[in-house]
């Protein structure tokens, strides 16, 4: 048996067009208590999370002209699920196995430093059934 590469999921992450709005409704309707905005120049998005006890939900807002969930947001105007984001141990021991399984790693295939100061990757959705994957190192 192998240990699993995938530890915890971490967030799932909600694009949508206004994430103030989207929190503020949140917290109406599911009397939870989101945190402020966070702006992210370096991913075009601003971020505001809800924690909750075994998982965070992320609202992601676009920002500015070339953010990477605009064409998403298109094809969803009043918004939807983005991404899922687990936790693994290691990135970068993530990236070397997941390559040579034939996942595509965007970005060319770096980490970046991620919403929560962590490395943090995405993988091909079409290598993903579907779904944009997120991988948070620990
Ligand atoms: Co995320």
């Amino acid at each position: 048996m192998n240990t699993p590469l995938l530890k915890r999921l971490n967030h799932v992450a909600i694009a949508v067009p206004d994430a103030k709005k989207a929190a503020a409704l949140y917290a109406q309707r599911f009397c939870v208590t989101p945190s402020a905005p966070e702006v992210q120049p370096e991913h075009g998005v601003t971020t505001i999370f809800v924690t909750l006890s075994n998982v965070l939900i992320e609202f992601l807002e676009p920002l500015g002209d070339s953010s990477p969930i605009i064409n998403f947001l298109a094809r969803h105007p009043e918004g939807g699920i983005h991404h899922l984001c687990f936790e693994v141990e290691n990135v970068d021991d993530a990236i070397s196995h997941l390559t040579i399984q034939g996942v595509r790693v965007l970005g060319g295939g770096e980490a970046k430093i991620g919403a929560h100061g962590k490395p943090v990757v995405f993988l091909h959705p079409k290598d993903c059934f579907g779904t944009l994957m997120e991988l948070e190192g620990m």
